[in-house]
């Protein structure tokens, strides 16, 4: 064994849900080390979510980090949704008493969160091999990974489980600690980012019997959109003029008024599924963001559910260690899990409106079509769809 020290909180994995939750509590004066597999340019480059609710931007304030994003996110009042025919302008703020969602990469909040980490003297360990999360059902768990080479022990307070779907906090729960529940889709995400202006000021959502189609953007020159295709698709198949092509048909730019090609500059395919496990604490571990949940992107939510956890969690572990008030600790995973499970059903249910499902009758076509006339006609379907896709309250 190398050496060993020890720390308040040790949390695993540096995405949003783990850099957000260190940024917060060192805010507060509680300190953490963050352990991650990667490398830092590979996790700053990975090209992920787009949409932040109010709540995620209030956050990233309390936790500092909101400068770069105030100038340079963009603010949408309002989506569109094309199907049936027709294109149609969702009015979010006005159908929310005022609310809006920003646009501003997870690339960029990741990179403000590290630089703010790191500008405080906060410790990011990259490339930390074989992380094991050790001890947690005792009050002195231990977190050790390799690094150069040597061997390295955390001894912690708490461990965050911020690892991701794939991480090893949740997988190294003994049998029978937690369960898990699932839905897979029988489709993907063909997402391309190109140096094109965005198709509309707003988000399009497109349903079209070849599929599902979004028009998103980053900026007012670089537009990420995304085609449903094929879950195991094979990008050869897709060289730019099919994707261009495509995109046109399925929100029906006949004309070629609408949307605008540029150089590709990413192109990569993204599963889709439904993902929850219960509960998300075991001893002094707990889990948040990716690692406990996945949600299908649709409804914009998987990254701002890492937001919402970390708003949970961070407010428990100061009550913690400011008043020794373990309520919210206590009350963490019921808590986290009655806002996750809405957003999961709103990610569930826009993804079903929206996509085309193979081997589907005729029954449940014409179910599809009729629920997506009734949205496009109704204030009320539109104030739902509204009040989820800005963020239920936290
Ligand atoms: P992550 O961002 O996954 O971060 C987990 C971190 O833990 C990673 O850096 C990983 O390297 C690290 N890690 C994993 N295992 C270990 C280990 N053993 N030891 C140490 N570190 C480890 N959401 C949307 O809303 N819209 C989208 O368009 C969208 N697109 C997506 C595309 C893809 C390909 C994926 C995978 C997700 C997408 N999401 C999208 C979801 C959104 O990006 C996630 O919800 C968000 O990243 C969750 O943040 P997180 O911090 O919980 O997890
Ligand atoms: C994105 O811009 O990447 C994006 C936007 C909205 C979604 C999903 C992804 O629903």
């Amino acid at each position: 064994m190398g050496t060993s020290r020890r720390i308040q909180v040790g949390i695993v994995g540096c995405g949003p849900a783990g850099l957000l939750l260190s940024q917060l509590l060192h805010v507060n004066g509680i300190e953490s080390v963050i352990l991650e597999r990667r490398d830092r340019a590979y996790v700053e480059g990975r090209i992920r979510a787009g949409v932040l609710e109010q709540g995620t931007v209030d956050l990233l304030r309390a936790a500092g980090v909101a400068g770069r994003l105030e100038r340079e996110g963009l603010v949408h009042g309002g989506i569109e949704i094309a199907g049936a025919g027709e294109r149609i302008r969702i009015p979010l703020t006005d159908l929310t008493g005022g609310k809006v969602v920003t646009i501003y990469g997870q690339t960029e909040v990741t990179k403000d969160l590290i630089a703010a980490r790191l500008a405080a003297g906060g410790e990011i360990v990259f490339e930390a091999e074989d992380v094991q999360p050790l001890d947690y059902d005792t009050d002195r768990p231990r977190l050790t990974y390799r690094k150069d080479g040597e061997t390295i022990e955390l001894a912690c307070d708490f461990i965050a489980g911020c690892d991701g779907f794939h991480g090893v906090c949740r997988a190294s729960l003994p049998e029978g600690a937690i369960q898990t529940l699932e839905r897979v889709y029988p489709f993907g995400w063909l997402g391309v980012l190109a140096k094109a202006p965005p198709a509309s000021d707003e988000l399009i959502y497109a349903h079209h019997e070849n599929g599902f189609a979004l028009f998103s953007m980053r900026s007012a020159t670089l537009s990420r959109n995304y085609l449903q295709c094929r879950p195991d698709e094979d990008l050869t198949e897709w060289p730019d003029a099919r994707v261009w092509d495509e995109l046109r048909l399925r929100v029906g730019d006949s004309d070629g008024s609408l949307v605008n090609e540029g150089e590709v500059l990413e192109k990569s395919v993204v599963p889709m599924r439904s993902f929850v496990a219960e509960p998300l604490r075991h001893g002094r571990l707990f889990l948040a963001g990716d690692a406990a949940h996945i949600v299908p992107p649709t409804g914009a939510k998987g990254l701002n559910l890492a937001a919402s956890d970390i708003h949970y969690l961070h407010r428990a572990l100061i009550a913690h260690y400011k008043h020794g008030d373990d309520s919210g600790l206590d009350g963490y995973s019921q808590t986290a899990l009655a806002r996750i499970w809405k957003a999961e059903r709103f990610s569930w249910w826009m993804t079903s409106l929206l996509h085309t499902f193979p081997d589907t009758r005729a029954f449940e076509n014409r179910m599809q079509l009729a629920e997506i006339e009734y949205l496009l006609a109704s204030k009320a379907a539109q104030t739902s769809l509204a009040e989820n896709y800005v963020g239920l309250p936290f």
